[in-house]
């Protein structure tokens, strides 16, 4: 386990794909996704079964503490892991949009960006975002990520281009604003 403030970060099960099919399925989910095409079962075993032996990709659940126990809200990634020049692409969905807005997808962000800088000794973590997605680059900004540029109508979407924004967060910025925090 990975412990954040207020969520833990733990492996993925096979158990959970039914869960993950649930989620992709959500037209109201899957739009601020690359992904636009309805999930099926199958094709998640398969990315699944991909997934155990991807080197350069990790994937966690984030769990929200709730009552006693803890509930499986989410998922966040460090993908195309670039070992030589230490960089990675942070993708998150909290699946549950009952969670929304309430500041677990910041502490899941945090949570990773500590491991990738502190454990996995990177450099910088990259995304990119929909412009029509403000409450993710506000989590974002939270973070410590800092927005660097945009693919202007990047994305094509509901019947118009969008424009995509790249933010990143670099090692020694995250961590003097780690301090900041206290
Ligand atoms: C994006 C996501 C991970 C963010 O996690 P979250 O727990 O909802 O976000 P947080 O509560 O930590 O932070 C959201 C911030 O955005 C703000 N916000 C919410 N809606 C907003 C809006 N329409 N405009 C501007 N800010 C908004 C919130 O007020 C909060 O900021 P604050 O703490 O300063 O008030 C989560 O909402 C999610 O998974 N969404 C669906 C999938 C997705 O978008 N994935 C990311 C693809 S790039």
């Amino acid at each position: 386990m990975i412990l954040g403030e207020r969520i833990r970060l733990r492996a993925i099960e096979r158990d959970d794909i039914p869960t993950f099919v649930r989620w992709f399925n959500d037209p109201e989910v899957r739009q601020y996704l690359l992904m636009y095409e309805p999930m099926s079962r199958a094709k998640e075993e398969r990315w699944f079964e991909a997934q155990l032996e991807a080197r350069n990709d990790l994937l966690f659940g984030i769990e929200a503490r709730a009552g006693d126990g803890w509930v499986h809200i989410g998922n966040i990634g460090l993908h195309r892991i670039d070992w030589k020049n230490r960089n990675a692409v942070l993708g998150i969905i909290i699946g549950e949009k009952g969670y929304w807005g309430q500041g677990y997808g910041t502490d899941a962000v945090r949570t990773m960006l500590r491991f990738a800088f502190a454990e996995l000794g990177l450099q910088r973590v990259e995304l990119e975002v929909f412009d029509y997605n403000p409450r993710a680059q506000r989590c974002y900004e939270k973070a410590g990520f800092r927005r660097e540029g945009t693919r202007r109508q990047g994305h094509y979407h509901n019947g118009r281009f969008h424009d995509v924004h790249l933010m990143a967060a670099l090692s020694d910025e995250f961590r003097s604003g780690e301090e900041g925090r206290g």
